[in-house]
């Protein structure tokens, strides 16, 4: 709904331990109009992504700069967005963007930012638009298709398999024919990606033995890991790894909130002894190449053959709240908020 002034979330706090609304400051303010080379749009629906902690911690001792956000400013996010005025050469009012915008009904754009704005193409719901046909779903489908290309009867194991990346990766992996064990981090994803996602298996790595249950599960070692994880998960498995091996570097949720941070890999030199290989890949470098990938989901979410686990909370009030749920772990799928 239009609203008649601007609410904001502004970072007042940098976060020393846990996010709360503690770290942020509601105000309310004119809606802003924009100069030459800019556009205003309404933010629809924001991601909530968990490197947005790097923008808002307070840096350790001797780490230089504080983090990138500075105080006073909307807290910085990915939407999907509306635009209301315009005096952008490629954007006009009604447009339904996705690009970088804050925690506020109205934000500014001159159309740049970590991912440059693209127009939304018509016929994608925008919780599509920001969830799995978006940054994070384009990152699942390259990882997969571009970098790890299972064969039919891989052993492909994800952790983080039941969040915003991992749900997607998992999906199209199990289409491609791999065997796909998912590591997740309670028995509610753990059941969604049994029963929704159809993998072969789920461990529940907060509760069970991870080493154990790979042991049990791989007993011949893993063809490919798409690591959301980092850290101790990522140094496990690539000690399984088999001849041909990969693990695709995709996140380290395991790591932007670990103080300290574990010691570094052990195992890397199976890679060697398997001709194995890590690769990494950032999303926003694919952007420019989404039509290819939604030219690949498209249909296959329209069949229901590929589906969208998404968690949603409601209302602008609730954004520092949906921050905290996926840096705790909570989120069952893709972390998104539908602004009031
Ligand atoms: N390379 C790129 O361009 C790119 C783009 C987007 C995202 N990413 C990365 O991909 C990964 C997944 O991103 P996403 O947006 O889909 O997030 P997400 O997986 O939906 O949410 C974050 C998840 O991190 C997991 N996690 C692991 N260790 C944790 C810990 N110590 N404390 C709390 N949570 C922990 C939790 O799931 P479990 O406990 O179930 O594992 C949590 O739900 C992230 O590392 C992200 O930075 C990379």
């Amino acid at each position: 709904m239009a609203k008649e002034r601007n609410r904001r979330w502004v970072l007042s706090h940098r976060v020393d331990e846990e996010v709360s609304e503690e770290n942020f400051t509601w105000v309310e303010s004119e809606i802003p109009h924009p100069k030459a080379g800019e556009f205003v749009a309404r933010n629809l629906w924001m991601s909530f992504d968990p490197t947005q902690i790097l923008m808002i911690a307070r840096p350790a001792e001797g780490a230089g700069s504080a983090g990138g956000l500075p105080l006073g400013e909307a807290m910085s996010t990915i939407a999907v967005s509306e635009v209301v005025e315009s005096r952008h050469p490629e954007f006009r009012p009604g447009d339904i963007v996705h690009g970088h915008m804050g925690w506020e009904d109205y934000s500014v754009s001159d159309g740049t930012g970590f991912t440059p704005t693209y127009r939304v193409p018509e016929g994608i719901p925008p919780r599509w638009a920001i969830g799995v046909l978006g940054l994070t779903g384009l990152v699942a489908y390259f990882g997969v298709h571009e970098i790890a290309r299972p064969s039919p009867g891989e052993t492909f194991l994800i952790s983080g398999a039941a969040g915003g990346v991992g749900m997607v990766a998992t999906q199209l992996a199990k289409l491609s024919g791999a065997r796909v064990i998912a590591i997740a981090g309670s028995s509610a994803k753990c059941d969604w990606l049994r029963r929704e996602a159809a993998v072969d298996a789920a461990i529940d790595y907060r509760a069970e033995d991870l080493a154990q249950r790979l042991t049990e599960l791989c007993p011949d070692g893993v063809d490919i890991y798409f690591d959301n994880h980092g850290g101790p998960t990522l140094d496990l498995v690539l000690g399984r790894l088999r001849a041909g091996g990969r693990a695709v570097l995709c996140g380290v949720s395991a790591l932007y909130r670990a103080d300290p941070t574990p010691p570094g890999l052990q195992n890397y030199v199976n890679l060697i002894l398997v001709n194995g290989r890590m690769q990494g890949l950032l999303g926003r470098d694919y952007v420019g190449r989404r039509g290819e990938a939604f030219a690949t989901m498209l249909p296959l979410l329209r069949s229901g053959q590929l589906r969208s686990k998404e968690d949603v909370l409601v209302g602008l009030r609730n954004a520092p709240h949906g921050l905290a749920r996926l840096l705790a772990g909570e989120n069952v799928g893709k972390q998104l908020l539908e602004n009031d």
